[in-house]
């Protein structure tokens, strides 16, 4: 991928790196015990693409990555079938889907096009999906219209072995939320009728993705684990707010603590390409060269990380008697809070250093550079941390 295609459209640069990044981890992982791996990429496109061979599209980018972990997965001994469906309802950009999937070469992976309107065509994904191999569920519409409402959504949701990534159009519904005419849409949405009169943006969005994502959770069915949420926010180029959410929903714990991590990694590459965008707007205005921003480091988000409140947040996790954080306690710790895995551990070393906690299992913490408490030791048990008296 390369970010010069994707000049004006950023933010579909950070959604598309979002999902190459998470779709390589996840493939890579679930291929070592799946012998079938499905794609669905239900608003497909193609849609604002900047090159004629699709590479800066969700089509071209999630075959690339099947076919580069099927290899990797075959180098492993793991002979993994990975399978993908293409819903597009606009009927020209069909044409440009389905062609672009026939020209491709014989070995490629099996990728069928379908066209339609996705909350139609719901029973045919699914009968698709037949009811045992993991599939993962790309969601993404231009609005929220028989789209990501719970109602459309439900019949997926409701599929075992499965994980979603949706865009969560914020922009609009930041508009249009409190309109009396789309009540009904937005208990859809949100399950009820959200009253955000006294919020800031801020509050309002925390507050809209907290409601969505446990409406959607309410979806599933009673019976085997349950669905687990994280989300990432997609900003704008140039302003400082959210654009959209991409929101994530699993069933696994190391799902949501590999999603974390890969998020970890999205935030200097928004801040790096946000950063390339302004310069560009300031240059175009000003006529004014600058100097690369390329070389320019990232500092840590000091702004949006509240250290005293991870601080206070572990401790209450914490007493004398030593207990182990693993994958399932990072992923429950993530879904309550929303904090990055970096802010956990960037708190746990203030304690430690503080004197106030200690990691049993960690022989010496001052050589460690980031991972303070190494929540995959011991097969995802993690490791025994203890509240100092
Ligand atoms: C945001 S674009 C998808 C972009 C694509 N996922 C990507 O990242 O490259 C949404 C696409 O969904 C299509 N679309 C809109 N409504 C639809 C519907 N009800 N069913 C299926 N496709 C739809 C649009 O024509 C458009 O191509």
């Amino acid at each position: 991928m390369n970010p010069e295609d994707y000049i004006g459209r950023e933010q579909t640069f950070i959604k598309h790196t979002l999902l190459r990044a998470y779709l390589e981890r996840l493939f890579m992982i679930i291929g070592r015990y799946e012998e079938k791996i499905s794609y669905v990429d239900c608003f497909a496109g193609p849609w604002q693409e900047g090159r004629n061979d699709l590479q800066d599209t969700s089509i071209a980018i999630s075959l690339n990555i099947m076919k580069k972990c099927q290899e990797g997965l075959s180098q492993l001994g793991k002979n993994v079938q990975f399978r993908a469906l293409y819903i597009e309802k606009d009927k020209e950009s069909f044409e440009r889907l389905k062609s672009f999937l026939a020209d491709r070469k014989e070995n490629e992976v099996d990728a069928k096009p379908l066209h339609g309107e996705f909350h139609e065509l719901r029973d045919d994904i699914l009968k698709w999906c037949g009811a045992k191999d993991f599939t993962f569920f790309f969601v993404d519409p231009t609005g929220w219209r028989e789209a990501v409402e719970i109602p459309t959504l439900r019949p997926l949701l409701q599929r075992h072995n499965s994980e979603f990534l949706i865009t969560f159009m914020l922009d609009f519904l930041r508009r249009f939320h409190c309109q009396s005419e789309l009540e009904e849409q937005m208990k859809e949405i949100f399950g009820e009728i959200l009253d955000t009169s006294e919020m800031t943006p801020e509050q309002r969005e925390t507050h809209f993705l907290r409601k969505y994502r446990e409406h959607l959770k309410s979806a599933q069915l009673k019976t085997g684990e349950s669905l687990l949420s994280a989300y990432s926010k997609i900003l704008h180029p140039l302003k400082k707010r959210t654009m959209y959410d991409m929101v994530y929903l699993t069933r696994k714990p190391l799902g949501i603590v590999v999603f974390m991590e890969v998020l970890g990694k999205l935030e200097y590459v928004q801040k790096d390409s946000r950063a390339q965008a302004q310069q560009t707007q300031r240059v175009e205005r000003t006529g004014q060269r600058e100097f690369s921003l390329k070389s320019t480091n990232i500092e840590y988000d000091e702004e949006n990380f509240k250290l005293s409140e991870v601080k206070d947040y572990w401790l209450s996790k914490l007493s004398c008697e030593p207990k182990q954080f693993g994958v399932k306690e990072f992923a429950d710790m993530i879904e309550e809070t929303d904090w990055f895995i970096s802010d956990f551990q960037i708190a746990f070393k203030k304690l430690h250093d503080e004197g106030k906690v200690e990691n049993i299992d960690a022989k010496n913490i001052e050589r460690r550079k980031t991972l303070f408490v190494n929540y995959k030791a011991n097969y995802n048990q993690g490791e025994s941390l203890k509240k100092m008296k």
